[in-house]
């Protein structure tokens, strides 16, 4: 379990100073307080610690207070209690000229942000991930291949050398068309593309079988990759002899469109409501809320599972969740025995944690 404890925060979009202490005897910690006193902003600081681009995909210099001069740098400051040890994270955002950098420390000494994810991981379901549920496929492919690398760094560097090498053939197609150059790139791109095809895989059915077996008085849920183009992956040599085929194949159209037209993204990805045996696409706005949720849910179970620690933040996880869905949600956080965070309105959002909470209110 980790608890943060204490926030220092300084200049971080409406937060120009903001200090606050939280009883570690409390899991449950309720933000609450009319619209734009900042609740997102607070949690939004805390997920810089485990993503590049926070929970809004904000680049670091949108978190620059807009006022005219602020006093000082952004610095977000948090002290964790985790197994027994106090830890200090530290995010300092510093300009250089017109660049912003952002420089993290753990315990005083500078560190990386894939050190950080070392000791603690932020995961977060917030009012922008609402359209994962109803929008198209890339949306859903990211979001999934996102809560892949976040504790995968091999998948992680696959698919940024994937995306390096499809942009570089396009370029190849485009200017010298270097037979030679390209096949080359075409090997390259097939291993990549096999190896983030099998993770994808596997991870779905992890996923699907901790939902099956942690979450079934949830909301059943199942993550499903279909790929009209490819038979199997077993073979592997075979598969990628076989995408490297295509890639060949396409070389014109490719050029033309100026884009991989089979790659990664040839793979169709559902979230399956199983209760009901429909995509979630065709559900309700909370049934859709509570699908996302599960498939968080099985991602804190999973690191659960791998001894990490983490701390949830639920942006506005009330709305559109009715009450006793929301009792559904608070009854399997309390289950991760770790910090879970809360945002709200008013505070009678959250009755059900009443005197199990630590209740702050912005104003
Ligand atoms: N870079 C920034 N500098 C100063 N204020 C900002 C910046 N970015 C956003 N804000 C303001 O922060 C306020 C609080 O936003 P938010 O945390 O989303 O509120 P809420 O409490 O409703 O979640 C908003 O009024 C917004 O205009
Ligand atoms: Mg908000």
């Amino acid at each position: 379990m980790a608890n943060v404890e204490k926030i220092r925060i300084k200049n971080f979009k409406s937060h120009e100073n903001f200090l606050q202490n939280i009883d570690r005897n409390f899991n449950h910690v309720v933000v609450h307080g009319r619209n734009g006193v900042g609740k997102t902003n607070l949690l939004e600081s805390f997920s810089f610690f485990s993503n590049t681009k926070g929970m809004r995909g904000d680049n670091i210099e949108k978190v620059i207070p807009i006022m005219q001069n602020p006093k000082g740098d952004t610095d977000v400051s948090l002290v964790l209690f985790s197994k027994n040890n106090n830890l200090n994270l530290n995010l300092f955002v510093s300009k250089n000229e017109d660049l912003f950098k952002k420089t993290f420390y753990f315990n005083d000494k500078k560190t990386t942000l894939a050190n950080i994810k070392n000791y603690i991981s932020f995961l977060w379901l917030s009012p922008y991930m609402d359209k994962i549920m109803y929008e198209g496929q890339s949306i859903k492919r990211n979001f999934v291949d996102k809560m892949i690398s976040q504790n995968n760094i091999n998948f992680y560097r696959t698919l940024i050398s994937y995306k390096k090498n499809i942009s570089e053939r396009i370029n190849i197609l485009r200017n010298s068309k270097d037979d030679k150059w390209l096949n080359i790139i075409e090997e390259k791109i097939s291993e990549n593309m096999y190896e983030i095809l099998k993770i994808r895989r596997s991870y779905a059915n992890l996923i699907n079988n901790i939902i099956n077996e942690k979450l079934k008085n949830f909301r059943l849920v199942e993550i499903k990759y279909v790929n009209k183009f490819i038979i199997n992956l077993e073979d592997k040599n075979n598969s990628i002899q076989n995408f490297n085929e295509k890639l060949k194949m396409n070389r014109n159209i490719d050029e033309i469109s100026k884009r991989t037209n089979f790659g990664i993204n040839s793979d169709e990805i559902t979230f399956f409501d199983t209760s009901n045996q429909i995509s979630t696409v065709l559900c309700s706005t909370g049934e859709q809320k509570s699908s996302l949720l599960t498939i968080i849910l099985a991602n804190c179970w999973k690191l659960k599972e791998e001894k990490k620690e983490f701390i949830l933040l639920l942006d506005e996880a009330t709305s559109h969740i009715d009450e006793i869905n929301f009792l559904k949600l608070f009854n399997e956080v309390c289950k991760f025995n770790t910090q879970i965070w809360y945002t709200g309105t008013s505070k009678n959002l959250f009755q059900v944690i009443e005197n199990k909470g630590f209740f702050i209110h912005l104003q």
